[in-house]
């Protein structure tokens, strides 16, 4: 997609090198499984559908199953810090993690509106473009063009802006544990209005 651009580069190898022998998935996903643990736990907080009770909580709709499973996994032994989701992790093991992340990403996504046509504007212009000033690549060339990520990079579009802003926000501060070489040198060029802008240009994406 953008070949010359290093950040892409050092994001493949380092992929490459540790996904492919997770990727051998053997047994069926059990989704009946998933949906009596959704329906019991779950539920509350992200919704039967995924869909997210409220904008604090992420959605998992649509998300991809690999990287829910490897969230999942990390929430539990405390690689991503979360004192929420640590208990919720903590009683599944890893063909609840996979029938789980399954589930999810079987759901159906939609896009959220936001009234501000500048705003979506400016978020538009730094997902696709970056900032050369600041040194920020453009979000793009590891989401992919319409945010949807791939099986080890989280699909954004229709994600709720405000978790997408805390997200950032944690990686910037190093709060968020897991991944934090690439998105931590992501956020910490990120300004405030920028980071505003471009979770609102996710959001509104399908
Ligand atoms: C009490 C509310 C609550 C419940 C119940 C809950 N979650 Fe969460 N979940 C959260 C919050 C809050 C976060 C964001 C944590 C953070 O700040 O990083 C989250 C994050 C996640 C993420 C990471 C999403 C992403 O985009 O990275 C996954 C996956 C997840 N939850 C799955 C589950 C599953 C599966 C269950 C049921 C077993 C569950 N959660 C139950 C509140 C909850
Ligand atoms: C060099 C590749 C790369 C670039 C460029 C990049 N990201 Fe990421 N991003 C990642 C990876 C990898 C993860 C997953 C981390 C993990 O596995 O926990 C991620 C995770 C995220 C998350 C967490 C999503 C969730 O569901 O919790 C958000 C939000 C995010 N990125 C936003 C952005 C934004 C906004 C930009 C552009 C300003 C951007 N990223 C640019 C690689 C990248």
């Amino acid at each position: 997609m953008a070949p010359r651009n290093p950040w892409s580069r050092l994001l493949l190898g380092g992929f490459f090198a540790c996904t492919l022998p997770a990727a051998a998935a053997d047994g069926i996903p059990d989704l009946k499984r998933a949906e009596a643990i959704v329906s019991a736990r779950c539920v509350h907080c992200h919704g039967l559908n995924g869909e997210a009770a409220s904008a604090v909580f992420p959605r998992l709709a649509g998300q991809h199953a690999e990287y829910l499973g490897k969230q999942l996994a990390e929430f539990k032994n405390g690689r991503r810090r979360s004192d929420i989701m640590k208990p919720q992790a903590e009683g599944l093991d890893e063909d609840d993690m996979k029938a789980l992340g399954a589930y999810f990403e079987r759901k159906r996504t939609t896009a959220k509106t936001s009234g501000d046509p500048e705003l979506l504007a400016v978020g538009r212009y730094i997902y696709n473009q970056g900032n050369r000033f600041s040194g920020l690549p453009g979000c793009l060339t590891c989401h992919g063009a319409k945010a949807h990520g791939t099986a080890q990079l989280p699909r954004l579009a229709g994600q709720h802006p405000r978790y997408i802003e805390d997200q950032l926000r944690q990686f910037n501060k190093r709060e968020r544990t897991n991944d934090n070489a690439i998105m931590h040198a992501v956020a910490s060029k990120l300004s405030e209005l920028e980071a505003h802008a471009v979770a609102e240009y996710v959001a509104s994406l399908e």
